[in-house]
This record gives C-alpha cells, structure tokens and sequence, in this order.
C-alpha cells in the first residue's frame, strides 16, 4: 500500500473512532491554530487567550462605589469572550479621582462592591484586572459628556496634587500644590493599600497606571516634573515615584499574581518622555518585579496633534519594546480588525491586544472575531445559553 493512502486510512480510522475528539475538545482544537486564541500564561494566571478589555473610566459611582452599571458593563464584556477584563483607573484616594463620579479603592467598603463583579467575571473564565490609580493634577474633572473641564473646589471639586505646582493647561487650568515627601509616601502607602484590597476583592491582575499624563506618568515626564530634590531632575530621580511605588506595590502583591503598569511611553514631543528612555525604565522595572507593560502614550499635555494617529500606530512601538526588553506586552489603539489583532500576536508584536472602544461598541467581538478568522468552532467564546444565537 502507497504512503497516501496509509494515510488516507488512519485519518479515516481516526475520526470513524472519534480518537482525537476523546483526546481534547473540538473547540480547542479548531481554535487553538489561531494565535489570538491561544491561552496565555503569566506566573500562575492562564488567560483563555489574547483579548483583553482595556481600562475604560465609566464616570458612574458615588463615593468610589462601582455598581449594577460596571456589573453590566464588565459582566458583558466577560460574557463577549474577552480573557481579561480590566477594570476602569481606580482611585487609590479620594482626590486621586479624575472625577467625582470614578471608581475608588480607599474606603475598605469598596471591596466588597468589586468583589460581586470579580466572582460574575469569573463565571465565565475571564479574569478580573484593576488598574489602580491617582489622577494627580489632572483630578477634579468634569465627567467628558459634561464638558472635561476643572470643577472648582467651590462648586464639588477638590485642591489637586502633582510633582510640580504647574496646570495641566488646555480645560484642566487648575493648579495643583506641590507634592511634599510626606504627600508623596501618603500616595505611595495609598497604592499600597489599594493592592491589599483589590487582592481581597479577588483581582488576578493588577495594573499600576503610569500613563496619559496622570500622577505617575506627571512625576515620570521633565514636562511636569520642575523639581529639584530627589523625585526630579535626572532620570534616575524622575522615575523613583514610579519604581518605588511598583517595589512597594509588589512586595503585598502575590508573586503568583501578574503586576503590570500602563506606560505612557512616549510623550511625542521635545523635551518629553523618549521611547529609548523608556526602554531603560522598563529594563529597571523587570528587576522591581513587573510582569508585563501595557504600552500606552502621550496626553501629559493638552496638545494631541503630534500624535500619529491611525490603525494600530502604537504596535511596532510595543514590537520594539517588546524586543529590546524581553518584557511580555499589551498594546491597543485603533486595533479594530480581527485579523490585525491576529498579527499582531503571531507576528509577536505583543503577547495582549487590549481592545477598548471596539469593545464598547460589540462586547462579543471575540465571537465575532472567531467568526471572521474562520475559526470552526466560534460558538465556543460564548456561554452556553446564547448556543442557540449561531446557527
Ligand atoms: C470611555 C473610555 C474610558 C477610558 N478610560 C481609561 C482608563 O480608565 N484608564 C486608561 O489607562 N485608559 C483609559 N482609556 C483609554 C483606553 O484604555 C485605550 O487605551 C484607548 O481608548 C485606545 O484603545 P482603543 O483604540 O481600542 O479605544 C479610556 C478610553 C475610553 C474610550
């Protein structure tokens, strides 16, 4: 007997004896070729695979409390396929809020209001991400449909805190009093705390926020940090918030559990935060215990012209990153498309595509996504009580 037909013959005894089904699902096995399918696994956490919903502010608590809204609205997006969901800045203190209407960790009261969401998130094999945050001088905010400008502290705003005493510009003209050392280790044990929570109200995945012009990322860029003593001035002093806060932070966070940090890893302009730089910061951040960087830009100024918008600009940044450091990334921005998303995981561009407004706008874009791709078995990104919606 010729070699083909050998083979003809096994594959026929095969599936007539159903040995490969026995073996392993269909679902995983029809999937697993594609890339964005693929488990994840950092330290003792498996995503089910590469589609993470990004931190998206909802502007809808009271008093830090998340509710019913952000049951819905992160429960849908667990429900949609995604295998991290990651829930919007989270206040380590109250004036580290954006808006009054944002998500806190301060009160010990706010873990139990995470931990019913956490267990729904669960149900459906996601895992549940908080991104934990301080919005510094960009805090006392408008909610963005009510205008994104300051509020006075008269009319329900609040004296913000940054770096240096120096306005964000454009709406957000309020200006923030300079940080004292005992304003900046009350932020730091803040954040610490917040860990310890967010660990009792069963997060998996924590994300310290680094990026788009908010405490952190003020302390880290020479453009709102002027000042002259050991948290300013060269790199080394520019990045000490950053990397004490992650050493800090680490030391109550589980080893078993991933601890990222979003980076604004550029600022786009003259005199900002450099891509090579950060580089050299991510390179610290290995050796302060990070996991994986969640590669984001900008907004430490109003000005977003520079800013070279267009789909998935931010991904040879992140393949660069990712390169250089040998540290595991997510990368989003504009990233829409299934089959981009799917190369920029095979093409090893990032290990995470972190998806936000296409999320807001199709909770079940991992479905769709498996639709698209032509994966054979795409009903099974969804639970089993919506089986009956694909025929
Ligand atoms: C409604 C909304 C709220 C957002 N809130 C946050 C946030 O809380 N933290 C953050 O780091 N980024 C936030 N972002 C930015 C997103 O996480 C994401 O980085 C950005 O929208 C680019 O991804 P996209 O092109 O998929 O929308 C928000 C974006 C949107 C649209």
């Amino acid at each position: 007997m010729e070699f083909p037909r050998i083979l003809n013959e096994l594959k026929g005894w095969l599936s007539r004896n159903r040995i490969v089904d026995r073996l392993y699902p269909t679902s995983m096995r029809e999937i697993s070729v594609l890339k964005l399918f693929e488990p994840f696994r950092l330290k003792e956490i498996e995503l089910k695979n590469r589609i993470a919903v990004a931190p998206m502010c909802q502007y809808s608590c009271e008093d830090g409390y998340v509710n019913d809204w952000h049951l819905v609205h992160l429960g849908s997006r667990a429900v949609g396929g995604a295998g991290l969901v990651v829930v919007e800045a989270t206040a380590v203190s109250a004036e580290g809020r954006i808006s009054p209407s944002c998500s806190g960790i301060y009160h010990d009261g706010h873990v139990d209001a995470f931990a019913r969401i956490n267990r729904f998130i669960k149900q459906f094999g996601a895992v549940p991400g908080i991104q934990l945050a301080h919005a510094g001088r960009k805090g006392s905010a408008q909610r963005p449909w009510e205008g994104d400008s300051h509020i006075p502290d008269h009319a329900g705003g609040w004296p913000t805190i940054a770096p240096s005493a120096i306005a964000h510009g454009g709406n957000l003209d309020k200006v923030p009093t300079e940080m004292s050392i005992d304003d900046i280790h009350r932020i730091q044990d803040a954040f610490v705390t917040g860990a310890k929570r967010a660990l009792a109200a069963g997060f998996e995945w924590l994300e310290l926020h680094f990026a788009h012009g908010y405490l952190a990322h003020e302390f880290y860029s020479p453009i709102s940090n002027h000042r002259h003593d050991r948290f300013g001035g060269s790199f080394e002093n520019r990045t000490r918030f950053l990397r004490e806060t992650l050493q800090r932070v680490r030391s109550v966070w589980p080893e078993r559990f991933p601890l990222t940090a979003r980076l604004s890893v550029t600022d786009w302009v003259d005199g900002g935060v450099t891509i090579e730089e950060s580089i050299e910061l991510i390179n610290h951040f290995r050796t302060d215990g990070l996991d994986l960087v969640d590669i984001s830009h900008g907004f430490v100024i109003p000005d977003i012209s520079p800013i070279p918008w267009g789909p998935g600009f931010m991904v040879p940044i992140s393949h660069r990153i990712r390169e250089a450091t040998g540290m595991p990334t997510a990368v989003g921005w504009f990233i829409t498309d299934p089959h981009q998303a799917e190369q920029v995981i095979a093409n090893g561009e990032a290990d995470l595509v972190m998806l936000a407004r296409e999320l807001l706008r199709d909770p079940y874009w991992p479905y769709h996504a498996a639709v698209a791709l032509k994966a054979s078995e795409p009903q099974s990104m969804l639970p089993p009580q919506y089986a009956r919606a694909v025929s």
